[in-house]
């Protein structure tokens, strides 16, 4: 939440600010603003709401100047107006901040006592006084920055601009991302190296309480302790194109359509083909001795957490337990020794995801981390790192992690499964077969694009829809109805199929639209009974299923929509992809903005 870029360039830095935000809009869309420093002035410009109110307002009064700072915001402490966007700025000092300053109340309330005047009611704006007063004091802005580091509580990353120095930003992190960039006779700050993509691919991540002096010669690092310090200069990687549309109207559409191409990446850096056997990074503990897992994540990782629990109980015989991140921590888990906790994170920087992680390390528990940013916090904190590689996902509703993460659960149970004697050579082997099939059957169901586009008329003008799933469909369930509400901002609840009859079926008439999905097997018969009391009720029913269900059960359905018949254990993964379809399709009926829904960020640093 919230991106931060600075540039010490040698040429005009306005528009690269915007063009380097506009690569991080999907952090947060509430405001943004740039500041740049010349002729002994900071030069701020910032405006509400989308980045393109911020390219209008530089139109109409540009901000000239080779070095500058900018951010775009999604907001934390007050609300979305002009005068909270950052950066936030005194007369001397200039600030970006990502992240939440814990302690700002305290340190406000000493400053006003100290007399000065605070014109926004966020966090930052006491980082910005604090650093001024030192400046103002006749402090260097390195001995400013030194002084106020250590007063600081919560999470940050900050870039810092001031008045009278136009060859030099400072730059801290603790708890939020910040990379340094290197160009030639330039350098950068960014919160994530896709900012800094066209710029540089030359990056180092800053380590946990670092600061950094960035000058046109390079880079000057600080640890904690204020020692200087060391750190590799790696290639991003990351490229422009990765976060382009293409053909797309929407990013989220492009990513769901990537998924047969990213789940199959995926699983083959899980796959062994030649001997159809599940391969796991190299790690130096045995996974055979783990007797329990713990998994923890937020959101729709929370799902994929939910799908693997059942995977790991019915493979590998391992109890499992399962917490949102932002319960976990506060109930005061028992964690008992040889736990393997995992975290699931698309980001890897989800702040209670992070805490959670952090809470396990210190608990003793065996640390694995399922993670799509393989340079975030959780992949460097993870004991095991278990990447996805769905590339960059830049849609706020996240599709291909999900099936990604789906992915690399599947691989991480069987093996589980295989180390505890659970499942025989024969049987990985045909696990390993039906994965290895999953990438076809996101075709066949990706198929279905246009049908899935011509019925959500039906879904668009209702109030209330309710998702219904039993065994891992459940999750899906949940994921379904959390898709539709966020980006369609419909209401939506997802129930374990057999739940309904204790209490939501009071909610079903004919206006509420229930989406059921049943891949025909074993548990088939018993949703279908669910599926009749909705109807019995008059709810319209849509129902996603294979031939043989359809065939069996379609019949008076409002709708139906045929998935490729699969094994259980790729299921979750098939029928993510038309749950995703259905809420895309509904938004664009409904005209929302599909990649950025209102109040939401793509990645939570905060608590
Ligand atoms: C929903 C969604 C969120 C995230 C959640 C966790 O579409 O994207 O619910 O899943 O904020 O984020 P990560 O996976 O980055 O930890």
């Amino acid at each position: 939440m919230c991106g931060i870029i600075g540039i010490v360039g040698k040429e005009q830095v306005a528009d690269r600010l915007v063009d380097g935000l506009r690569r991080m809009e999907y952090r947060g869309y509430d405001s943004a603003g740039v500041c740049t420093v010349e002729g002994g002035q900071l030069i701020r410009r910032r405006a509400e709401g989308k980045l393109n109110n911020l390219v209008i307002e530089l139109a109409r009064n540009p901000a000239p100047g080779l070095i500058g700072i900018a951010h775009t915001r999604w907001a934390t402490h007050g609300a979305p107006t002009t005068s909270n966007a950052h950066p936030h700025a005194t007369g001397e000092v200039a600030l970006v901040h990502n992240g939440i300053i814990e302690n700002f109340k305290p340190l406000r309330e000493a400053l006003i006592a100290r007399g000065r005047k605070f014109e926004s009611e966020t966090d930052t704006e006491v980082v910005a006084h604090l650093v001024s007063e030192q400046v103002e004091a006749g402090l260097s802005p390195q001995d400013a920055v030194k002084a106020v580091l250590p007063t600081l509580r919560g999470a940050f990353a900050l870039a810092i601009a001031f008045r009278t120095h136009d060859d030099m930003l400072i730059g801290a992190r603790l708890g939020s991302p910040l990379v340094v960039g290197y160009g030639e006779g330039e350098t950068y700050l960014g919160s994530d190296a896709l900012a800094l993509a066209p710029l540089t691919q030359k990056i180092t991540y800053l380590e946990e309480g670092d600061w950094v002096v960035i000058t046109r010669d390079g880079a000057q690092i600080f640890d904690a302790a204020n020692n200087p310090v060391t750190r590799a200069i790696v290639a991003s990687g990351a490229t422009a194109a990765a976060i382009e549309k293409g053909n797309y109207r929407h990013f989220m559409q492009k990513e769901i359509f990537e998924q047969p191409v990213v789940v199959a990446q995926t699983l083959r850096s899980y796959l062994r083909r030649v001997d159809q056997s599940v391969a796991l990074p190299q790690i130096d503990f045995d996974l055979s001795t783990i007797n329990r897992v713990t998994i923890v994540a937020c959101g729709t990782s929370y799902y994929a957490g939910m799908v693997a629990k059942y995977w790991f109980e019915q493979f590998a015989r391992l109890p499992v337990d399962i917490d949102v991140a932002s319960e976990f921590r506060y109930r005061d888990p028992v964690l008992e020794p040889g736990g393997l906790a995992l975290f699931i994170s698309q980001s890897g920087e989800t702040a209670d995801t992070l805490a959670a992680l952090r809470h396990c390390k210190a608990a003793g528990q065996t640390i694995a981390v399922v993670v799509n940013v393989p340079t975030s916090s959780m992949a460097r904190e993870a004991d095991l790192l278990l990447p996805t590689h769905a590339g960059p996902e830049i849609g706020v509703a996240s599709t291909k992690a999900f099936t990604c993460q789906l992915a690399v659960l599947a691989a991480l149970a069987a093996h589980l499964a295989v180390k505890r004697g659970q499942v025989s050579r024969e049987e990985e082997a045909a696990i390993v077969n039906h994965l290895v099939e999953t990438p076809a059957a996101l075709n066949a169901a990706l198929s279905h694009d246009e049908e899935i586009a011509a019925m959500a008329h039906l879904i668009a003008p209702a109030r209330d829809v309710l998702y219904l799933g039993r065994g891992p469909d459940y999750p899906l369930a949940l994921e379904g109805a959390l898709k539709l509400k966020e980006i369609s901002y419909i209401h939506a609840e997802g129930y374990a199929s057999g739940e309904m009859k204790h209490g939501p079926i009071a909610l079903i008439d004919e206006a509420v639209p229930v989406i059921v999905l049943a891949p025909s097997g074993p548990l088939f018969e018993k949703t279908v009974s669910n599926m009749q009391e909705v109807r019995a009720r008059g709810g319209k029913v849509v129902l996603i299923s294979d031939a043989e269900g359809i065939a069996e059960a379609g019949e008076g359905c409002l709708a139906t929509i045929e998935m490729p018949k699969v094994h259980p254990l790729i299921a979750p993964l098939v029928y993510a992809v038309p749950v995703q379809l259905l809420a895309y399709h509904v938004a664009v009926a409904k005209g929302t903005d599909v990649d950025q829904p209102r109040n939401l960020a793509k990645s939570v640093t905060v608590e």
